[in-house]
């Protein structure tokens, strides 16, 4: 399994990282501690004291730093060890790996990679809790399944005819239709018109719509999508153009996704979804939600059959289709990336 480490890699809800409780978490295959320290700044260091290996995850946050609890060395958030406990001379490769992490958009992103080359500017513009003009829902999902399965899944939406014809009740026009597929220097732009799709309403019926979907899928696994509905005969009178900004819409939401590699065989992944809030209300974002726990829950049946079946037989081939172009755009992008990354080539666009 491929990892582009020079990438952002989403570790936990921003929400759900409690101050001064250390957080463990397997990133590409890295044990990592997360804390939030007392004046709230979000630390990420190896979890494995240098010591004798304990996890510095079952140790105790103090002001700004983690001891840990098995001989009681301490470690700064920088990873410098600043006490041990008896010993007057701290040795200098007394040292806990530390990692640059940014809590944006109500998610926590790891730097797994180059510290020199951990740039915010990279983390793709997720739209997160704070953001005034959607009513979001959230989850989260583990999977015993490599990500590449589920990048995979989430580069070609063909599987909506066949995996969510119940829970998104799409029909075989996602099959059908193919999207423009673009790529971007760090990930793959997918935009199409799905005609006379149904559509959840604000009053809690369906109404026939053209979509517009619109999404990007970012290393090292990030999906953002705004979805625009509009009224059903739009696409053709457009001929397929994408729609003009003011347009007027009959529904709007936006959801962001994000998949951890936990290790490579286990996936962590993250999801929000809601309306626009001038296309919604919390009864709608409900609704959705609970669409979207059907919907993943079908995924993951069938990626985590899917790698049973792969691992019985690694080395047998694949049979490339059409609507694989987004699935080898993103794999190649990865390959490349991570080839870079063993060269020591810039990461940058
Ligand atoms: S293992 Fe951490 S102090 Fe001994
Ligand atoms: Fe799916």
């Amino acid at each position: 399994m491929i990892h582009v480490r020079n990438a952002w890699h989403v570790a936990c809800w921003s929400m759900d990282l409690e101050a001064g409780k250390p957080f463990a978490i397997t990133m590409a295959n890295d044990p990592v501690v997360i804390f939030r320290a007392e004046s709230g700044r979000v630390v990420a260091l190896e979890d494995r004291c240098v010591h004798r290996l304990a996890p510095l995850s079952l140790g105790r946050c103090e002001g700004e730093a983690l001891r840990c609890l098995y001989h009681g060395l301490k470690f700064e958030a920088d990873g410098r060890c600043s006490d041990i406990p008896g010993q007057e001379t701290i040795p200098a490769t007394a040292r806990a790996r530390s990692y640059p992490v940014v809590d944006r958009h109500s998610w926590i992103w790891v730097w797994l990679g180059d510290p020199a080359r951990a740039d915010p500017a990279l983390i793709p513009p997720a739209v997160g809790f704070d953001d005034p003009d959607y009513i979001l829902g959230r989850g989260q999902l583990d999977y015993a399944a490599e990500a590449r399965l589920i990048h995979d899944n989430l580069c070609d939406f063909t599987h909506l005819a066949f995996v969510h014809a119940n829970s998104f009740g799409a029909d075989e026009e996602w099959a059908r239709t193919r999207p423009k597929v673009t790529q971007l220097p760090r990930g793959v732009r997918f935009e199409r018109w799905v005609r006379g799709q149904n559509r959840s309403t604000i009053n809690g019926g369906l109404e026939p719509v053209d979509l517009w979907s619109c999404y990007e899928y970012h290393v090292p696994g990030i999906l953002l999508m705004p979805s625009a509905s509009y009224p059903a005969g739009t696409a053709d009178r457009l001929r397929d153009a994408p729609p003009p900004p003011d347009l007027p819409r009959t529904g709007v939401t936006f959801t962001s996704q994000a998949v951890t590699a936990l290790t490579d065989r286990t996936s962590r992944y993250f999801f929000s979804w809601g309306p626009h809030r001038d296309h919604g209300d919390d009864a709608l974002r409900d609704r959705l939600m609970g669409v979207a726990a059907m919907a993943f829950a079908e995924d993951k049946t069938m990626i985590e059959a899917q790698q049973k079946v792969i691992d019985r037989d690694p080395a047998h081939p694949v049979l490339p289709v059409t609507f694989d172009k987004g699935v080898v755009l993103y794999n190649r992008l990865v390959e490349r990336l991570a080839r870079e990354e063993r060269e020591g080539v810039s990461v940058a666009a």
